[in-house]
């Protein structure tokens, strides 16, 4: 029954993703990171839990499988700055101009009518209205050219399109982005960045679009090529802001957008990384490393199988049960290291380093079961809030980031479809469908999330198929009973660019989630199928405690750019931030 239910939803859901074939690869930074970690661990001893000599000598039995090994690479930090100074005299490889359509209005001599475009013009002699009409430049969004022209102090003068009018985050990431595809053409080590039409802006959008130029210039930047044979390292060194205020409150925006945007690129790398490398322990290795590197302000607690048996987590254990690479529970916990903690918050993670959808095999190039590396990208964006919590270390908030991470594979002691499980809240599942694994993981995490006696929890998780179906690939789904709670995750959002939609909580669905043997079963059928995960998941929240769900199976992984897209990590550490004090 269950396998002809995965054969007749693949062609519904999966449209938007092709078949991918991966080009050999050849490196493993998170192994040479293990190899390092493993002597590094004698000294430190942050995991007391996870190290013991079998469980090492698995793992990296099983990084090298294939013989794959990362490239190192270390992300070279770019320098912002803000700086009140002349555009004209301003002196470096390019200096890029923000326009919007409005901006390229000319009078009726054809001279530009803004005033920054009129005094660039008028330094080059009229050249920048000749050369943007000839180049047919009109501010449309996505639009720009680089012009390489003599009389200023820059090389290059780049117009680079906002559209009608540029006022949301993803505008301004999106100008960074081409920011960076510049800078990378013309190998520049120096760009200014000017909006044509800033003198407009508050206070408060000046920084914060300078914040969003600044973090898509990271991502721009970023390219990951750990497993290709050969890379580019980039050349972009330094990037000044002018005309956007200069001082601590910028320096601090920019710093801030740096650390978000160095956790998104940990994120990706993560969701990047093929699951013959990035097995749960090497997940938990990450993380462990992470609490290594804040450690004044984090602690890793890692849990073996046995710890896990101990704490009755069946359901988590069921799915992990099939696969030679043992699971490992992740808990890291952010303390702010003085001051009083007001706030208590959980982040949680799905953490499937690899899901073949089990018995219920994942058959059919629209179940993708070669992308199935993806399946990391709730628990990647859990640990890319930790990287960016770590360096900006919020006050007044405690947070502990949890995983359930294993890999969902079939063996003769995997999960048969139809066997009962029991959840660590006493709750028991009948599994009548082993693709539906990651609601399995995520119920004994978040019980683990109440029992550590949190306020809030925001759990993040490539769920479903059906939010695909349902929202398409450029927006997450949302699910909470707390509008007061929906309120911060949607501003956090706002602020972020990620675009969440709020779904329905719809209880009536509950009656496809009823079993004749057990208190539930896994799976409901596709109808309204992302809603019944959500109304599953809420069985394993303790009432007293504040929960939000975000299914973002449409949003991990960008087709087109074959590569991961960091979402959710400036979402959670918005809302971390705004929970700080
Ligand atoms: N990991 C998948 C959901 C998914 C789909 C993530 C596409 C990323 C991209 C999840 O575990 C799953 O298999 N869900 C299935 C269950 C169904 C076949 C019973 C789904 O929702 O399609
Ligand atoms: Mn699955
Ligand atoms: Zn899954």
């Amino acid at each position: 029954m269950a396998v002809t239910l995965v054969t007749s939803c693949a062609s519904s859901s999966r449209f938007h993703f092709r078949s991918f074939s991966s080009s050999p690869s050849s490196l493993s930074s998170c192994f040479v990171r293990f190899q390092l970690l493993s002597r590094l661990r004698v000294s430190f001893a942050i995991t007391p839990l996870y190290c013991s000599s079998k469980a090492t000598a698995h793992t990296i039995a099983h990084a090298t499988l294939g013989l794959t090994q990362a490239n190192s690479v270390d992300h070279p930090k770019i320098s912002f700055s803000g700086k009140e100074i002349d555009v004209t005299e301003w002196k470096g490889d390019i200096l890029a101009v923000g326009v919007t359509e409005k901006d390229m209005a000319k009078d009726a001599n054809s001279k530009f009518e803004n005033p920054i475009l009129k005094k660039l013009d008028a330094h080059l002699g009229g050249l920048l209205a000749d050369v943007s009409a000839e180049e047919d430049f009109s501010g449309k969004p996505g639009q720009s050219t680089v012009l390489r022209l003599p009389g200023l102090g820059s090389k290059r003068v780049g117009l680079i399109g906002l559209g009608k009018s540029a006022s949301t985050p993803s505008a301004f990431q999106s100008l960074g982005e081409a920011v960076a595809a510049a800078a990378k053409a013309s190998q520049a080590s120096s760009v200014a960045v000017v909006l044509a039409s800033s003198e407009s802006f508050s206070d408060e959008s000046k920084l914060s679009s300078a914040s969003d130029i600044a973090s898509g210039t990271v991502l721009g930047l970023f390219e990951d090529s750990r497993y290709k044979s050969e890379s580019k390292k980039p050349s972009l060194k330094s990037v000044v802001f002018i005309g956007f205020g200069t001082g601590p409150e910028l320096e601090n925006k920019l710093k801030y957008a740096e650390h978000v945007s160095y956790g998104v690129i940990f994120t990706k790398e993560l969701v990047n990384s093929p699951a013959n490398v990035l097995s749960p322990a090497v997940l938990a290795e990450e993380a462990s490393n992470l609490a290594s590197m804040y450690s004044n302000v984090m602690t890793a607690n890692i849990l073996k199988e046995e710890q896990c048996k101990e704490l009755k987590m069946g359901s988590y254990l069921a799915v992990a049960a099939a696969s030679a690479n043992p699971p490992h529970f992740i808990h890291l916990i952010y303390k702010p290291s003085s001051g009083p903690v007001k706030t208590k918050l959980a982040l949680v993670g799905k953490g499937l380093t690899f899901d073949s959808g089990g018995y219920n095999i994942k058959i059919g190039p629209e179940l993708i079961i070669e992308l199935m590396k993806i399946d990391v990208g709730g628990s990647a964006a859990v640990l890319g809030a930790a990287k960016a919590i770590g360096e900006i270390k919020p006050p007044g908030v405690e947070v502990h980031f949890i995983v359930a991470a294993c890999e969902n594979m079939i063996s003769g002691t995997g999960m048969r479809p139809g066997d009962v499980i029991t959840a660590s809240n006493g709750k028991t599942i009948e599994v009548n469908d082993t693709d539906s694994e990651g609601r399995l993981t995520l119920a004994d995490a978040l019980v683990y999330a109440c029992n550590q006696g949190v306020d809030k929890i925001v759990d993040i998780a490539t769920l479903t198929g059906e939010i695909i179906v349902a929202l398409g690939p450029s927006m997450a789904g949302m699910y909470t009973a707390s509008d007061e709670l929906a309120k911060e995750v949607i501003a956090a959002s706002q602020r972020s660019g990620e675009k969440l939609w709020r779904m329905p909580m719809e209880e009536s669905y509950w009656e496809m989630m009823k079993s004749g043997v057990a208190d539930m079963v896994n799976f409901g059928g596709r109808a309204g199928g992302s809603i019944t995960a959500a109304l599953f998941l809420k069985r394993f929240v303790s009432e007293n405690v504040e929960w939000l769900h975000i299914d973002m199976a449409g949003r991990v992984w960008n087709e087109k750019k074959k590569a991961a897209t960091g979402f959710g990590v400036a979402t959670l550490v918005e809302w971390v931030q705004n929970n700080s004090s």
